[in-house]
């Protein structure tokens, strides 16, 4: 398993291995880049079939993370934690606090925060070793919410562009995805007036979506190919790929989760098949704006607000610029990114 020659390397200034014999932790930790600030990305928690998977997600959503903060102009770097969820019993505790440890031995060039299958009470935990820490309870909490709201307004503006109109009366939208992000986001689409297809992979949680918010069910393998305005991925990523593409009928792609798109050349595919794709690292920055929030402190709901107005504002030029140059609003978003990413804090 090689780091530089890794197809997802992309100059990453650090990738950390973890191994924890007493708690069976392993992890990485990637930097990405730290030209705006310490790197700041949530911790995966997640089986991975092999340690080379796990180090690909690490390497893939660290980048991305870079991206999303810059875009956002926040004054952090990207980074990734990813924890190789064991098959067997394991002592969540001990190893998250092993898992603390090694966010301390990375000295404040990454501070973490929670991602898929992690929870503040996980980064109370974590908190026991170290401060680089974000996400707790007793500050700005869980970012999900925040994350729900800046997708949902994304979805606004990608209608706007799409149809001429933000409204969601009449609007379908099929949800992948039900968690943290995904009910949460269901639940503005269902106050606005928009009707639901929905999948995931826990019956619980369907059954709520179902009785509270009248969404329909169907299965995880069917729901990109329902036959609605809005497709909004909030799983895991890579739900638009070579062999979804061609039976997602909605206009607009637009949800929460990270690496949306399998592969970078589905973006040209995306746009080709005349679909307008919000790109996920800037109408998913929510949370993380909700976690800047908390290192600049003291947490000011109203900067967070006035984020989220900039998020709505910069995927407008996303749309806008992307139409009016023939190009992908991926291309876009990486071009502001760089441009973003160039401007370097002195914050050591
Ligand atoms: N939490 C945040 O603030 C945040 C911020 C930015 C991006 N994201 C991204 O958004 C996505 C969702 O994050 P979350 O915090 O809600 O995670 P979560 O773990 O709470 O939710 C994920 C949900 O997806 C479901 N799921 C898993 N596999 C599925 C499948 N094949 N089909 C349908 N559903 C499936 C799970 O059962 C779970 O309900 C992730 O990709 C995450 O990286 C989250």
């Amino acid at each position: 398993m090689s780091v530089f020659s890794h197809p997802d390397f992309d100059g990453h200034e650090a990738v950390h291995a973890f191994h924890d014999e007493a708690s069976g932790l392993r992890a990485f930790i990637a930097v990405h880049n730290t030209n705006r600030g310490p790197a700041s990305g949530g911790t995966r928690f997640w089986s991975y079939a092999t340690d080379a998977d796990a180090l690909t997600d690490a390497l893939r959503l660290s980048r991305a993370m870079s991206y999303k903060n810059a875009v956002a102009r926040l004054g952090i770097g990207g980074g990734k934690g990813v924890i190789m969820r064991p098959a067997g019993e394991f002592d969540r505790e001990a190893m998250f606090r092993a898992y603390g440890r090694a966010v301390n031995d990375v000295a404040g060039t990454y501070v973490t925060a929670e991602d898929v299958g992690v929870s503040p009470a996980d980064m109370v935990t974590i908190k026991t070793q170290t401060d680089f820490v974000a996400g707790l309870p007793d500050t700005s909490g869980d970012p999900s919410p925040v994350t729900a709201d800046g997708v949902f307004r994304g979805i606004k503006v990608a209608l706007r562009h799409a149809f001429g109109s933000d409204m969601l009366e009449g609007r379908s939208v099929a949800v992948q995805g039900l968690g943290h992000v995904g009910y949460a986001l269901a639940e503005h689409l269902a106050n606005a007036g928009a009707s639901l297809v929905v999948a995931d992979i826990n019956d619980a949680v369907l059954e709520r979506t179902k009785s509270e918010l009248g969404a329909r069910v169907v299965a995880t393998d069917a729901i990109h190919a329902q036959p609605v305005d809005v497709f909004a991925p909030c799983a895991l990523g890579g739900a638009v790929n070579a062999k979804t593409l061609p039976s997602i009928t909605a206009t607009v792609i637009a949800g929460a989760a990270n690496n949306q798109l399998a592969t970078p050349v589905m973006a040209e595919h995306v746009a080709r098949a005349g679909k307008l794709y919000a790109p996920d690292y800037v109408i998913n920055a929510g949370g993380i704006i909700n976690v800047d929030a908390e290192l600049r402190g003291p947490y000011d709901p109203e900067w967070v607000r006035g984020k989220l107005d900039e998020l709505e504002e910069t995927l407008d030029e996303v749309f806008t610029r992307a139409a009016h140059e023939g190009v992908t609003t991926t291309e876009i978003a990486e071009e502001i990114g760089r441009a973003r990413l160039a401007e370097r804090r002195d914050w050591r």
